[in-house]
């Protein structure tokens, strides 16, 4: 690793604030548990219509946005923002910015939003806009909060005692300019009134569409990737106890990823009313996208050339790599699924589901998990409770994930088959009602696949809460000493 990131280990543990990251880390547990909870319940409602059980706040439409934004911006966001705050202030020995209370405000401002959101979800209030369905008064009050997270995250690297800004802070600075940036112009709107809940947007027709799916596909970009790729260049390093293994590699990644994400976002609207130049360009900059993208995987994976028998022997590691192993998979499917033609089979089939979740439960889940695993002992100076449950864990979430995607393999590209399917006149092979009853049993193993992910959820909870007992428990004795040794 660079020379700041190793430096940095000397620094004692009292010189951070590591009061914050520690709340954001226990509030990612919280909002992880509750939002898979979410996706197991709507996979299942997919699966077995009576569970909405007539209740309008728990049908799969209301309850599917709940899913979506709590585990994003609950669990993804929160291990971000602690994440973020530990590698900022370790790679900068400087102490987080903003005294106690801008980074607090960071933290009770995004709590809020997420729960608010999600409360309001249940009861109705959205904008309809995917990823962003939060109504006016929890934009206006995220974009308060993410301009304070920012003063906190460059102030503090403008405070550095090291020369060099560590590669992980660039991805994670990309990442607070974008989402702002994507944020604001998404979710221009007019209020129908002060007092009202609604909104209209800004944009309408085809533009309206641009806009949102331009924030979307950034929203992957910025917020599912270029900010965990920041996660995963200073974890896997560290857990190797090696240096990455081209920091030249990293800025090449770094910028092209930066500047080829933005012009990607019509992929999601092939064959609709958009001009068709607009398709093509973002399928161009897509499979352009393979390339820093491939950088990047090989970068993270390459790091532990010489240490290879970690995989046998640290499950931590083991998180990390499998998570670079499936983000170079859903950044290998993501441009094929941009082709013109493979989207005309992809597009409203749950081929496009399938291809979301080997993102996000393989790569951001999976490093954000090899991540907390690493932190969290040292946040608490204090060693993990079980290696054997991270073990048991890993092979919970790799079988979780494998059900998930490959049923859904199974169910997208039959049910795209089905429906593009003629008979010899011309007619329609099959009717609806026939691709829904084909996608029932892979909408049970996907269930089921959801369900293992959730168990190994809940038991990384409880090894990490034994692990924070066990370290409050002899607090005084040796937790000092321990945050210093573990580095
Ligand atoms: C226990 C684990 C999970 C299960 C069972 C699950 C299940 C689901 C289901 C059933 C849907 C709705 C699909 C549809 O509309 O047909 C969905 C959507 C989605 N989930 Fe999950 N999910 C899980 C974890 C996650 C995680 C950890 C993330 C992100 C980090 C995530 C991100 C998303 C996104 C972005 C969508 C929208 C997909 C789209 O529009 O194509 N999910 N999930
Ligand atoms: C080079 C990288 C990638 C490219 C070019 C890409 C491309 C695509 C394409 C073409 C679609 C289908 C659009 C449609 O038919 O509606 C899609 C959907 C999606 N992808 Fe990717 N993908 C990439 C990586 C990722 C990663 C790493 C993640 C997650 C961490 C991810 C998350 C999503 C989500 C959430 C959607 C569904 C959006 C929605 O309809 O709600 N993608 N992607």
């Amino acid at each position: 690793m660079s020379t700041s990131a190793a430096v940095a280990t000397a620094a004692p543990a009292e010189q951070y604030n590591y009061d914050i990251v520690k709340k954001f880390s226990i509030m990612a547990l919280v909002w992880g548990v509750l939002g898979m909870l979410a996706g197991v319940y709507i996979a299942s409602e997919l699966a077995w219509p009576f569970l909405n059980f007539n209740t309008p706040e728990i049908t799969f439409g209301r309850l599917r946005p709940v899913h979506t934004t709590l585990v994003i911006f609950g669990f993804g966001g929160s291990a971000l923002f602690a994440t973020s705050y530990y590698i900022v202030q370790r790679t900068c020995q400087a102490r987080l910015w903003g005294g106690k209370w801008l980074p607090e405000f960071t933290f009770w401002g995004w709590q809020v939003g997420v729960g608010g959101g999600a409360i309001l979800y249940m009861l109705g209030f959205t904008q309809g806009r995917e990823y962003a369905e939060f109504v006016w008064q929890l934009d206006l009050a995220i974009t308060v909060v993410w301009v304070a997270y920012f003063l906190v995250f460059t102030m503090t690297l403008r405070n550095r005692s090291q020369p060099h800004i560590y590669v992980a802070n660039w991805f994670f600075m990309s990442f607070i300019l974008a989402v702002a940036l994507l944020h604001i112009f998404n979710n221009l709107a007019v209020p129908v009134s002060i007092t009202s809940l609604h909104s209209y947007s800004l944009f309408s027709g085809v533009q309206d569409a641009m806009t949102q799916w331009w924030y979307g596909h950034n929203a992957v970009g910025f917020f599912l990737t270029a900010a965990f790729l920041g996660m995963m260049y200073y974890f896997v390093p560290k857990q190797a106890g090696r240096p990455v293994y081209s920091y030249r590699l990293s800025i090449v990644h770094f910028w092209a990823l930066s500047f080829l994400y933005m012009w990607a976002g019509t992929h999601h609207l092939h064959w609709t009313a958009i001009p068709d130049w607009t398709s093509t360009l973002a399928a161009t900059f897509s499979i352009l996208l393979l390339l820093p993208s491939w950088g990047g995987m090989i970068n993270g994976i390459m790091t532990l050339s010489g240490a290879w028998e970690k995989l046998r022997t640290d499950p931590i590691m083991l998180f990390l790599i499998t998570a670079l192993a499936f983000y170079g998979m859903s950044t290998f499917e993501g441009p094929m699924m941009s082709l013109k033609s493979v989207n005309a089979l992809s597009h409203y089939t749950d081929w496009t589901v399938g291809h979301v979740h080997s993102g996000a439960l393989g790569w951001v889940a999976m490093v954000s998990m090899g991540s907390m695993y690493h932190m969290v002992p040292r946040l608490w100076g204090t060693t993990i409770y079980s290696l054997k449950l991270i073990y048991v864990h890993f092979w919970l979430a790799t079988i979780g994930i494998v059900l998930y995607i490959a049923s859904l393999w199974v169910a997208g590209i039959g049910q795209g088959l089905m429906l593009r399917a003629f008979d010899e006149y011309g007619n329609l092979a099959y009717t609806f009602i026939e691709t829904v009853t084909f996608m029932h049993l892979p909408y049970v193993v996907r269930a089921i696949g959801g369900m293992f992910f959730l168990a190994g959820m809940l038991l990384m909870v409880y090894n990490l809460y034994m692990t924070i007992v066990g370290a409050r428990r002899t607090v005084g004795v040796n937790a000092p000493a321990a945050a210093v040794a573990h580095g």
